[in-house]
Order: structure tokens, then C-alpha cells, then sequence
């Protein structure tokens, strides 16, 4: 009996000096001292003891009794003072805890998003192609022949004679005008890769590609769709100007820039003093490329574009460094 007094003693009050809330007490009070409680059962059982023993078991069960009630009460009391004082031990609980850091998305993420975002309400689907592309998608049934400059080794990441990884992502047009007759309205997003690494190029970045397919699509709505999504990812009185150019997947083809975000106009080195920098290209689908895929020519036309989403973002930010978007660096990433 004695032994087993001995041990309740020593669980109850290690329990109580190592509880850290209210709760705990109560667990441990009910645990021991309860109805059905360790040292309740004891003193139960003193009454079945030879009568010579009872007197001093007796005497130390109530006094065990005692001493843990005095201690649950000690106990209490110390921890609403360790929560009530701002300092214990050295260890100020006022302080505010330790911050834990949010994620956020990548400001190349953010541009996408919202360029996306732009054209889906002006009822664009977006839709995807594969990164790693054939040498069909990706040049040949988009009019670049053979021998066009953009095959270049330097340029392209070749895996075999046939497969490549993409440049750009003017395939996802070819993939999707397989995949559907007109009417077509499509946005495709992605990472293209290019054997090129300086201030303004990555071996990889991002482009946005467009498509518009069907019955009187003209060069007119080309300029109204790219005008008005030049106006709402810039600010909505940006100067817009289309220059003639060359790709050999549209024909005519231009090149749009928007009035130079730094200077406005003036002339300085982000826009090589011209007043202006370019931001997409564009043009109505070469029939070469409806050839491909067996669209009708006669009875569809439509206008594609494609446009650097680095780009867009440096211009919008202020950015000058292409790079700054692939160090990692948290103090860069955390300012959008
Ligand atoms: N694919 C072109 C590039 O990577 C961009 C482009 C230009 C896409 C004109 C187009 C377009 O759809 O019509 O430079």
C-alpha cells in the first residue's frame, strides 16, 4: 500500500510541475483525486485493511491527498502569472512571434496572368503546346523553310534532326487549328528556349501567342484587338504605332510599339532615342500556313500575334536587367 502511495505520488506531482495549462491540471486532478480517481480508490480501500494498519496508511493517503491539492493550487496560480507577466526567466513574452514569410506569385506569373486575363474577356481561349516540339509545328508548317535563318544552330536547342525544343510559341496556333475548324479564338502561354544569354535574353522566357480565325477577318480588327489590349496592360492613353514588317508565317506582317514608357517620347537609351519601343509582332495568317492544316483559304482569313512576356514586364516595372527575373533574389521578387 505503502509503495503504491509512493508512486502516485511521484507521477502526480511531476504531471503537475510539467502541465502548462489550466486544462492539465484539471486532467491531472480528476486522474487522482477524482471519483474514480488513483488515490480516491486507495483511501476506499483502507476499510478492507487489517485495523492495525489503518490508522497510519490512512494518515498517509490524506496526507498525499493534501499535499497534491496544495500543489495543483501553487501550480495554477504560477501559471496565470506566467502568462500574466511580460517577463520570465529572461524570456520576454511580449515580443511579437517570428513572422512567418508568405509566398507570391513571379512577376513573370502576374503579366501572364493579367495578359491572359485581358484577352479570355475579349473572348480568347487559352490553350497549350508541348515545350519540347517537332521540327513540323514549329517551323515547317509555319512557312520557315529548311534553310530560313531562324533554324540556326545558335538559335535553336536541337534534341535530334526532328525534335527541338520550341522558340517560339507560334506552334500551339498549328496544334490548335488541327485540333478545330473555324471559328477560332485562342491564347497559348508558355516557355520558349533560345541559345542566347545577355542583359536582355534568357535562354529561356516566355511568350504569349494569339490566333483569330474566321470568315472576314481583316487587318482593321488586328490593330482594334491589339490597341485595346496595348491600352489596358499599359495605361489606357498609350500611343500605338504598327510598322511594316517581316515573319513568314503572316503576310503583311507588322511590328507594334507603344509610345517609350521611360522617356515619353523624348528620345533616351531604353528606346535607342527613338521615341518608341516594340512590343509584338503580328500580321494576317499566311495561306501557306491554312495550307497546312487544311483550312479553307478562300473562304477564311485570320491574324495571329506574339509577343514577349519578359518584355512586357520589364517595361511595366521599370525593369532593365532580363536576368533579374531568374536570380531568385527575394528582395527583387518581393517588390510586385
Ligand atoms: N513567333 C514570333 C517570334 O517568336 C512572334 C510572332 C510574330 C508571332 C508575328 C506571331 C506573329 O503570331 O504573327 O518572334
Amino acid at each position: 500500500m505503502r509503495d503504491r502511495l509512493n508512486k502516485i505520488k511521484t507521477q502526480a506531482l511531476e504531471a503537475i510541475e510539467s502541465s502548462s495549462c489550466e486544462e492539465d491540471l484539471e486532467d491531472i486532478r480528476v486522474k487522482v483525486l477524482g471519483r474514480k480517481g488513483e488515490l480516491t480508490m486507495v483511501l476506499k480501500a483502507i476499510g478492507g485493511l487489517p485495523p492495525e494498519e489503518r490508522p497510519e496508511v490512512g494518515q498517509l493517503a490524506n496526507r498525499l491527498k493534501q499535499e497534491i491539492e496544495q500543489s495543483i493550487k501553487t501550480r495554477r496560480n504560477a501559471l496565470k502569472d506566467l502568462h500574466k507577466r511580460p517577463r520570465v526567466e529572461g524570456l520576454d513574452l511580449t515580443l511579437p512571434g517570428r513572422r512567418r514569410q508568405l509566398g507570391r506569385l513571379h512577376p513573370i506569373t502576374q503579366v501572364m496572368g493579367e495578359i491572359c486575363y485581358i484577352f479570355e474577356r475579349m473572348g480568347f481561349t487559352v490553350v497549350h503546346g508541348p515545350e519540347i516540339e517537332l521540327d513540323f509545328y514549329n517551323f515547317e508548317a509555319l512557312n520557315i523553310p529548311p534553310d530560313h535563318p531562324a533554324r540556326d544552330m545558335q538559335d535553336t536547342f536541337y534534341i535530334d534532326d526532328k525534335v527541338l525544343l520550341r522558340t517560339h510559341t507560334s506552334p500551339i496556333q498549328i496544334r490548335a487549328m488541327e485540333r478545330q475548324e473555324p471559328p477560332l479564338r485562342i491564347i497559348a502561354p508558355g516557355k520558349v528556349y533560345r541559345c542566347d544569354s545577355d542583359i536582355s535574353h534568357t535562354p529561356m522566357f516566355h511568350q504569349v501567342e494569339g490566333l483569330m480565325v474566321d470568315r472576314d477577318i481583316s487587318f482593321a480588327g488586328l490593330k482594334g484587338v491589339l490597341t485595346s489590349f496595348i491600352q489596358q496592360i499599359f495605361d489606357p492613353d498609350t500611343p500605338v504605332r504598327f510598322r511594316p514588317s517581316f515573319f513568314p508565317f503572316t503576310e503583311p506582317s507588322a511590328e507594334v510599339d507603344i509610345q517609350c514608357v521611360m522617356c515619353k517620347g523624348e528620345g533616351c537609351r531604353v528606346c535607342s532615342h527613338t521615341g518608341w519601343l516594340e512590343v509584338l509582332g503580328a500580321g494576317m495568317v499566311h495561306p501557306e500556313v491554312f495550307r497546312h492544316v487544311g483550312y479553307d483559304t478562300e473562304e477564311f482569313t485570320g491574324f495571329a500575334f506574339g509577343l514577349g512576356i519578359e518584355r512586357i514586364a520589364m517595361l511595366k516595372f521599370g525593369i532593365d536587367d532580363i536576368r533579374l527575373f531568374y536570380d531568385n533574389d527575394l528582395y527583387f521578387l518581393q517588390q510586385f
